[in-house]
């Protein structure tokens, strides 16, 4: 009822809208416990281990819906079984200019170039200490923070996430290290650099991690690289595992109906529907350079729309799915249905568990 409202608000006005919904609506006792019964679903065989992190069910809500962690205690109750907020840096940032969030809704994708806007780490934390009780697991991804006057140079882009690190690590069930976000042209090849993995994660062992920590590359298909991050990982035994960043701008390969010319005039990163292919081609490699029983888990998003689409993943490496295209064009009911429809098809597939599909379809 609400979406075709919201559809017609600028994008970032609608979703900041629908945010403020959530984040009043999880004032309510009763609008709590009735999202949980309306939305949520248990299954045994849907709880799953993602490097060494237990969660009720495979499915996440992706970072960037949440940004500052103003929705946690609704958002934690639509059934997911984890919710990832940020980005989040050491500082505030207002990210790039606005219009900066547009919708492709005849390809199910949207376009983002926000540049990671947050209210700092600080903020953040403030209002994480607020939450008594999260429903879901809470993960906290964190990123450099955005300043086009400061350019991203040794070591303060290490001391800018292990400061954010610091303040955040008691509040999460998991870490993300967002490595290169998109629209950041500033930073977002500055791991490109691979020995620059050792250094980050040399500064945040300082820091004695207390919880898993996943690091979500930029998306590459260079199996060398690929290997050579994980390769440097292996020294640090709080990185649980890795996910997979959206592409910067409009790569070839993505298939996109509107013209040119309507493309020009939305700038950014593209998620939904046109990257699936893209995504679940680099977790099949990367799942294929840690292989099965290995320590780390992957998570990952990137058009997950339905049951199949999430299990696809599953079968090709990741431990857990996480969806924010998926909620935004189907609403917080593709939750149950996805849950619903994964229990189902494992049954119908003989798989005990999702644990027991997670790389069903690896190469060989
Ligand atoms: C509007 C928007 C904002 C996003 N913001 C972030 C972010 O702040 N940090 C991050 O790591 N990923 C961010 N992402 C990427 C998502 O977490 C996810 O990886 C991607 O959208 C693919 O999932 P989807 O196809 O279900 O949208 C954002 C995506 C969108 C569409």
């Amino acid at each position: 009822m609400v979406r075709p409202l919201l559809f017609r608000l600028d994008a970032e006005r609608a979703h900041n809208l629908a945010l403020r919904s959530c984040e009043h609506a999880g004032r309510f006792e009763l609008t709590r416990r009735t999202a949980r019964s309306v939305f949520g679903i248990r299954d045994e065989r849907l709880r799953v281990d993602c490097g060494g992190l237990c969660l009720e069910n495979p499915l996440g809500l992706a970072a960037g819906f949440d940004k500052n962690a103003r929705a946690v205690p609704l958002l934690g109750r639509l059934g997911f079984g984890h919710v990832e907020i940020g980005s989040v840096s050491s500082r505030p940032s207002q990210g790039n200019p606005r219009p900066r969030l547009f919708r492709i809704p005849e390809d199910d994708a949207i376009v983002v170039s926000y540049g990671v806007p947050n209210d700092g780490a600080e903020v953040v934390r403030r209002r994480l200490l607020a939450v008594d009780r999260p429903p879901a697991r809470v993960g906290i991804n964190l990123v450099k923070t955005n300043d086009p006057a400061r350019p991203a140079v040794e070591p303060d882009v290490y001391d800018d996430y292990a400061r954010s690190f610091e303040l955040l690590q008691d509040r999460a069930d998991y870490i993300a290290l967002n490595m290169s976000c998109p629209n950041s042209p500033g930073d977002r090849d500055f791991f490109d650099l691979l020995p620059r993995f050792d250094s980050l994660l040399a500064r945040l062992a300082e820091l004695s991690p207390r919880v898993p920590v996943f690091l979500k590359l930029k998306p590459t298909r260079d199996e060398g690289a690929l290997r050579e991050i994980v390769a440097i990982a292996d020294a640090y035994p709080f990185v649980a595992g890795f996910s997979i960043n959206l592409p910067a701008g409009k790569p070839a390969g993505l298939r996109l109906s509107p013209s040119p010319e309507r493309l020009e005039r939305m700038p950014g990163a593209v998620g939904g529907r046109p990257v699936e292919g893209l995504i679940n081609d680099i977790l099949a490699r990367l799942y294929g350079i840690v292989g099965p029983g290995s320590r780390y888990g992957l998570m990952a998003a990137g058009g997950v729309f339905d049951a199949e689409d999430a299990l696809r993943k599953i079968r090709l490496g990741a431990s857990v799915v996480q969806l924010y295209s998926g909620l935004v064009y189907r609403g917080p009911r593709v939750v149950r249905e996805i849950l619903a429809g994964m229990a189902e098809q494992l049954e119908r597939e003989g798989f005990e568990s999702v644990g027991h599909a997670v790389g069903a379809d690896a190469r060989a």
